[in-house]
This record gives structure tokens, C-alpha cells and sequence, in this order.
């Protein structure tokens, strides 16, 4: 049996910071504010001329450098992202010709913050099928090129960045098990609302920014979390005590709190970096992961629970050995 492991990972994040106190100088909020309903401090904002690309394509080095491969090895990239350089070609396309990589298959996924999660589903399927032995799997965002500044209720939310991990295929586990899922029925809940082919408002041409009804968004995550948990729970057939790490999507520090108080997951055992990364919508998954390996938390042979929710409504969940 083919299984796909995590060989390798690594991130990046804009070198710009945007701090609460930053924001209370732009619109009506406050640092209090944002702490105390999100558990956000800071975020990353990519600078004019970094792209979804250009911090994809760095957390991608790392990741093969840390995979200890060459990007010949590559046979598959995969990049989950809701905020892709162009229309097209696609960002998955721009990076694979940056890496110097040609002739593999090279496409975006478009999750939104599932995107990292879908992307894994989807390398895992290819591994297991004999159709990649080594594949790129980056989630990368500049969210900040959609957020409207002038919205408290949204800008002090989202933050820009980009995660990567090389999967191989591996004689053992490696990725245990996968579940994606959509119900498109909540599409006014989270949205851009205008677009390619909708079309833009002409009196705000250029004004898609993400839009949300965050009350009812937070109750939908906190329900679906619990879902996606029991649902990998009974897949694998154990024990809560059986994972050693739970790392869910960075959207809101009550979110993740709720969603670990419902699995009976002690906070000790959740890696939480929305503090310092805000949402970083497909990005949050692997930059969490990258930060709690780079720290020492995370070690190989851990069984690592990753969970994700977003935009869509989409959401999934995958269980690893790392
Ligand atoms: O990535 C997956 C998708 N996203 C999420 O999962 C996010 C889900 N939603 C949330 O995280 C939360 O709903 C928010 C953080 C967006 C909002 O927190 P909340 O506790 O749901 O606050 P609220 O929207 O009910 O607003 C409470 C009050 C309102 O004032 P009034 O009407 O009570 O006078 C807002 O106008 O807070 C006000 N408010 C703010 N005040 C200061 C909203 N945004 C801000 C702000 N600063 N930035």
C-alpha cells in the first residue's frame, strides 16, 4: 500500500507588520477590541510587488529544502488560494516555472480557507493512485488585496502569508485520512461578491472585497468544527487521546477555543497562531504546522489533527502521522 507522508515544510510571511494599534489609527476600533472578540495582535501585509506567487514560491523553497529534494523531484504542485496573482494562468502554473520545474501537473484549488485542506486531499488521492510520488502542496494568500480598509468589521480580521509541505509517497503513513466537504447554500454569508463574470459594480469598479455576517459565520464554524472532529474521530476509530496535536484553521481565537473545549482537546495540544497571523485563509493550516515544528512542539511520529472552515461554505479535515 502507497501512502503519502509530509517529507518536508515550510513557510513565509510579508516582512510588513500591521499591529492593532496600527489599525486604530485607520477606523474605529480598538486594540481591546480585536483581542478580545478574535485573539488577533498582529498581521502580515504583503508589500506592492510581493504576490500570492512570490510568498507561495518562498514557503515552497523552504519546503524543499527542509524535504532535502531538488524541484526536478517534483511531479505534482498543488496550491490552494482564494487570492490567486491573475486570473490566469494559474498561481500553481507561475510558481512551477519560477522553481524551474516543467511538464508536471500544476493547478490552483479554490477552497477558500479549506483551500490548504482540499489541495492535501487531493496530492493524497494522486499519491495513493500512483499518479505523483512528490508533490507541492502550498496554501498562499494576500488577503490584504481584497479587504476593505474602510470595514471594522472585516479589516481587522485577515492577514497575508504562504505555507508549503512536500508530500512523498511513503510505504507507511503518512496521511491517514481525508474528508472535504461544501454546501454552497450560505453563499451570501462570506463573500466577494463581484467577480469575472458576475461582473463589477460599475459606480466602485475594483471594490471586491470580502464581505461577511460575521455572527452567523462564527456560528456555522463552531457547529462544523465539532462535525469535522467526530467525523475523524469515527474514521479512525480512537480516541481523542490518540492525537497528539490539534492545529484548525486561524480564523478567531474563540473559534479554536470552542472548537478544542468541544473535541475535550486540552489548549495545551492546539497550536494557535492567529494571535501574530490573523486569518490567513488557506495559509493558516501550514503556517501553524511549520511554527510548532520549527519550535519543537510538533515531532515526527506525532498524529497531527488538521480541521478547516470557510468560505463556500467549505470544510475538511485531515489526520497525519508527521
Ligand atoms: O475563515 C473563516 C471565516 N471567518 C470566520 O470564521 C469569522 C467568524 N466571525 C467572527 O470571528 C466574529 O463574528 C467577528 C470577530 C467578526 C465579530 O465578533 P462578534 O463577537 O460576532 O461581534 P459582532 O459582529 O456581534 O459585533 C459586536 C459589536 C457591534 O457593535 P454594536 O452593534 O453591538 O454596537 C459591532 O459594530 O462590535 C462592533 N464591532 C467593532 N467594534 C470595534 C465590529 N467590528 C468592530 C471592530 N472594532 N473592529
Amino acid at each position: 500500500m502507497t501512502y503519502a507522508r509530509i517529507a518536508g515544510i515550510g513557510s513565509f510571511l510579508p516582512e510588513k507588520v500591521v499591529t492593532n494599534k496600527d489599525l486604530e489609527k485607520m477606523i474605529d476600533t480598538s486594540d481591546e477590541w480585536i483581542q478580545e472578540r478574535t485573539g488577533i495582535k498582529r498581521r502580515h501585509i504583503a508589500s506592492e510587488g510581493e504576490t500570492t506567487s512570490s510568498i507561495g514560491l518562498a514557503a515552497a523553497r523552504r519546503a524543499i529544502a527542509d524535504a532535502a529534494i531538488e524541484p526536478g523531484d517534483i511531479d505534482l504542485i498543488i496550491v490552494g488560494t482564494t487570492t490567486p496573482d491573475k486570473i490566469f494562468p494559474s498561481t500553481a502554473c507561475i510558481i512551477q516555472r519560477q522553481l524551474g520545474v516543467r511538464g508536471c501537473p500544476a493547478f490552483d484549488v479554490q477552497a477558500v480557507c479549506s483551500g490548504f485542506i482540499y489541495a492535501l486531499d487531493l496530492a493524497n488521492r494522486f499519491i495513493k493512485t500512483g499518479g505523483a510520488r512528490t508533490a507541492l502542496v502550498i496554501g498562499a494568500e494576500t488577503l490584504s488585496r481584497i479587504t476593505n480598509w474602510d470595514d471594522r468589521g472585516t479589516a481587522v480580521l485577515f492577514g497575508d502569508g504562504a505555507g508549503c509541505v512536500v508530500l512523498q509517497a511513503s510505504d507507511k503513513p503518512g496521511i491517514v485520512s481525508t474528508h472535504i466537504h461544501a454546501d454552497g447554500e450560505y453563499e451570501e454569508l462570506l463573500q466577494v461578491r463581484y467577480g469575472v463574470s458576475v461582473g463589477y459594480d460599475k459606480t466602485q469598479a475594483g471594490q471586491a472585497f470580502i464581505e461577511m455576517n460575521g455572527n452567523a459565520v462564527f456560528k456555522r464554524a463552531v457547529e462544523t468544527f465539532d462535525k469535522i472532529a467526530r467525523e475523524t474521530m469515527a474514521d479512525l476509530d480512537g480516541a481523542v487521546g490518540d492525537i497528539d496535536w490539534f492545529v484548525p484553521h486561524q480564523a478567531n481565537m474563540r473559534i479554536i477555543t470552542a472548537a478544542a473545549k468541544k473535541l475535550g482537546m486540552p489548549m495545551e495540544r492546539v497550536i494557535a497562531t492567529v494571535d501574530e497571523h490573523a486569518n490567513t485563509s488557506s495559509a493558516s493550516i501550514p503556517l501553524a504546522l511549520d511554527q510548532a515544528v520549527r519550535d519543537g512542539r510538533i515531532k515526527r511520529g506525532d498524529t497531527v489533527m488538521f480541521a478547516a472552515f470557510g468560505a463556500g461554505f467549505t470544510w475538511g479535515s485531515a489526520v497525519v502521522k508527521y
